[in-house]
C-alpha cells in the first residue's frame, strides 16, 4: 500500500488475517498456502503435508465466497488444483491451476537470452505438468514475432532453453533457499487480470479434462481462454507425434502423483 502514490494506484490491501470472514464475498481466491520447496526438493515431496492444508483452506474459503473462482498455486500445483476440484464440487471453469503462465513466462524469457532479443517480441507456451521433468515448452510453436525461433536457434540452443526453462523454479530455489516468489507472483496478477478485466487471455493452465488432449479425470497444463467466467474454453492446439508423446507422459506422471491424495479425498 505504502507505493501506491508512487506508482500511481488505490487499492486497499488488507492482510495479516487468519480470519476467512474477511475474504468473504471475494471474486477470486489465490491459494498459495503449504510448506515452500527448499533447495534439492521437487515440487512432488510436499504433497503429504500441503494436500490437507489446502483442501481445509479452499473449504473455509468456499464457505465465505460461495461465487469465488480459485486460483491454485501451491505445489504440487497439478495435483493441488485436482484436489480442490473433487472436494469442492464447483464446476471445472472454476479451478484453475498456476503453473502454466508462469513456466511460459521463463521459456519466453530463456528464449530472449539465447536470441538476444526483447522478451517482449517473443511468444511461446509450456503446457503438461508443472513439474521439472513433466513440463513441455513447446520450442516448434515459439516465435520472434511470428518468426519460429528455429530460424535462428539450432537444435541444441532450443533443447537449452527448454531445460533451463524446466528447472526455472529450482534454479530460484536454489538462489532463494525457498521457493521462488516474484516471477510466480507476477504471473498469478497476469492471470487474476485476464479473470476480473475479462480479457479472455490464451494462457496455458492446469485444468480439469475430460477428454480434452485425449485425457481423463486429471488437471494439467493445457491452453485455456481466461475471462471472467474463468477457464471459458479449452484450446486444442495441434500437436505432432512428438508433443502429443511427451503429453502422455507428463500426464502419467501428473495421475499417478493424484494416487497419494486418496486417503485426503475420503
Ligand atoms: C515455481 C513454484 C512456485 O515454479 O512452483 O517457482
Amino acid at each position: 500500500m505504502q507505493t501506491q502514490t508512487t506508482l500511481g494506484f488505490n487499492t486497499k490491501v488488507v492482510g495479516s488475517t487468519n480470519d476467512y470472514s474477511k475474504t468473504a464475498g471475494s471474486d477470486v481466491v489465490v491459494i498459495t498456502s503449504g510448506i515452500p520447496r527448499k533447495p534439492g526438493m521437487t515440487r512432488e515431496e510436499l504433497i503429504g503435508i500441503n494436500a490437507g492444508i489446502v483442501k481445509s483452506v479452499a473449504e473455509s474459503l468456499l464457505q465465505h465466497s460461495p461465487k469465488a473462482i480459485f486460483v491454485i498455486v501451491s505445489n504440487p500445483m497439478d495435483t493441488m488444483t485436482y484436489l480442490a476440484y473433487k472436494s469442492l464440487g464447483l464446476p471445472k471453469n472454476r479451478i484453475i491451476g498456476m503453473g502454466g503462465t508462469l513456466d511460459s513466462s521463463r521459456f519466453k524469457t530463456y528464449l530472449s537470452l539465447a536470441l538476444d532479443k526483447p522478451a517482449n517480441d517473443i511468444q511461446g507456451m509450456v503446457i503438461g505438468g508443472h513439474g521439472d521433468t513433466t513440463m513441455i515448452p513447446l520450442t516448434r510453436l515459439a516465435s520472434y514475432n511470428g518468426v519460429p525461433v528455429s530460424q535462428f536457434l539450432s537444435e541444441e540452443a532450443l533443447a537449452k532453453v527448454s531445460a533451463d526453462t524446466m528447472v526455472g523454479g529450482a534454479t530460484l530455489t536454489a538462489l532463494l533457499g525457498t521457493s521462488a516468489w516474484y516471477a510466480p507472483g507476477a504471473s498469478v496478477a497476469y492471470l487474476v487480470d485476464s479473470i476480473l478485466n475479462d480479457q479472455k487471455k490464451l494462457i496455458p493452465c492446469s485444468v480439469y479434462v475430460e477428454g480434452e488432449y485425449g485425457q481423463d479425470d486429471i488437471c494439467i497444463g493445457v491452453p485455456c481462454i481466461i475471462g471472467k467466467n474463468g477457464v471459458e474454453k479449452i484450446v486444442d492446439i495441434n500437436l505432432n507425434d512428438a508433443e502429443k508423446a511427451l503429453f502422455s507422459k507428463s500426464a502419467d506422471a501428473v495421475r499417478s502423483m493424484n494416487d497419494a491424495l486418496k486417503t485426503v479425498l475420503q
